[in-house]
């Protein structure tokens, strides 16, 4: 086989098989096919597209080229859950206990933050003491024994997939449709999970900008998901705005923490409600969706899902005491108000902006090696829809210190908003499902 054969084939809109495509993963993660030709093949399958049968040959090339999860040692159908990345994002914080504490088994792997996009694991990193290393073995028996943990990923998964997405972001093949569900899904399935649940955002603080195209994207994971025998749902949701109040690691966790009581921002409590609902369809606990969201619902109300919690930080070694006295989780020591200048309502908030703003504080990282400050970050007082008077506070930053450089970040923040004299038409937070039956709007 050469590789230039097999990107002349691509070129000319041929479709490639199992071995032809492991061939090309396997050699490119391996050091033996360069990136020249490597770019060549991405652009070829960004112009020609792939079918659904070879993206999922794909997907699996690109999970085999590395090491694979077992978790076949745990008891039940595992449900992962993925998101595609948005501002104020701690689903996966309140999402894993209630859902563990419906019956489903999560072992999950999370990553850091990266850019303007939090990460799990630096949320859980801003609880003291929290471990986000465990043995495969401890990782294995904590799932078994409380139904949940939660760690960094470790091991070499999806390799290939790694150094392909490095060279996409400088060849400009990053928004091909096969590309990125591959690349979404070789990692799951790497991971090891039978079940998968994607989030999928859209609007100005996601990936994707438009319902139409994420709607494509999910159908793509969708399709490539159930060709490898892994039940996949996909639920879309509006990223035009931050998910919740808080930005932020600290101050994110106190926020999920909220919504585990039963008392948290609605947008955040019907996101993970319906997330959840289709995982606790998926793992195999209850016949529809509409009856499982009621399950949550009452394990929210009822506390079960807050003591999941709670077992599930004593169980990594993080203070328990700070669930219920979220004092003391690591506080800033300065607040700054942003205040609007005009009057109106609340039209929009530029999501990716405010994560960004958050980066420049020190809740997030411009580049892979840079440390994090958990306590800083921002908290919106104003959302999409609503009134506002000039002087009124739109957001408050949780700083280090006052400085010259924090009074622009704070400018920033102001910019992200638009003031309009009229009400505007709010999107809905759930826009679309993808399951293997089709989209369906709702
Ligand atoms: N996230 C991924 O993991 N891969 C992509 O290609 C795009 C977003």
């Amino acid at each position: 086989m050469r590789v230039v054969d097999l990107i002349h084939k691509k070129r000319d809109g041929g479709e490639l098989n199992a071995s032809e495509l492991q061939y090309i993963m396997n050699g490119y993660s391996g050091g033996d096919i360069p990136d020249y030709q490597m770019s060549a093949f991405a652009m070829a399958v960004f112009f020609r597209g792939m079918s659904r049968v070879e993206t999922a040959n794909l997907t699996i090339a690109m999970a085999e080229s590395g090491d694979t999860v077992d978790l076949s040692a745990i008891h039940g159908i595992k449900v992962d859950k993925h998101s595609t990345g948005g501002v104020g994002d701690k689903t996966t914080l309140i999402i894993g206990p209630l859902v563990a504490a419906a019956g489903v088994p999560v072992a999950k792997m999370s990553g850091r933050g990266l850019g303007h996009t939090g990460g799990t694991i630096d949320k859980l990193e801003s609880i003291e003491g929290f471990q986000t290393e465990l043995s495969r073995e401890r990782f294995i028996a904590q799932v078994n024994d409380i139904g949940l943990a939660v760690i960094g990923q470790s091991g070499d998964l999806a390799p290939a997939d790694k150094k392909m997405y490095a060279l996409r972001d400088v060849t400009a093949t990053v928004e091909s449709i096969p590309l990125i569900a591959s690349s979404v899904m070789s990692k799951k399935l790497a991971a090891g999970a039978d079940a998968i649940v994607l989030d999928v955002k859209t609007g100005s603080g996601a990936f994707m900008k438009t319902l139409g195209d994420s709607e494509k994207l999910a159908a793509a994971m969708v399709e490539i998901g159930t060709e490898v025998g892994r039940n996949t749902a996909a639920v879309i949701s509006d990223m035009d705005q931050p998910l919740g109040y808080g930005i932020g690691n600290a101050l994110e966790v106190h926020e999920a923490i909220m919504t585990l009581q039963g008392q948290g921002p609605e947008d955040l409590t019907e996101l993970c409600l319906t997330l959840g609902a289709h995982m606790v369809v998926l793992g195999g606990k209850v016949g529809s969706v509409d009856e499982a969201r009621e399950l949550l619902r009452g394990k929210l109300h009822n506390g079960e899902a807050l003591g999941k919690f709670r077992a599930f930080i004593e169980a990594q070694g993080g203070d328990v005491a700070a669930v219920d006295d979220p004092s003391r989780l690591p506080q800033a020591p300065e607040l700054i108000e942003v205040k609007s200048d005009g009057e109106g309502y609340v039209a929009a908030i530029q999501a990716e902006q405010l994560g960004l703003a958050a980066m420049l504080l020190g809740a997030g990282r411009a580049t892979k090696e840079a440390i994090i400050d958990h306590a800083v970050g921002i908290t919106l007082r104003k959302k999409v829809g609503e009134p506002v008077q000039a002087g009124e506070t739109l957001a408050v930053l949780h700083v280090r210190e006052q400085s010259e450089a924090i009074r622009a970040v704070a400018e920033q923040v102001r910019e992200a908003y638009s003031i309009s004299a009229s009400k505007p038409a709010v999107r809905p937070l759930l826009l679309s499902v993808v399951t293997a039956d089709g989209v369906k709007r709702y």
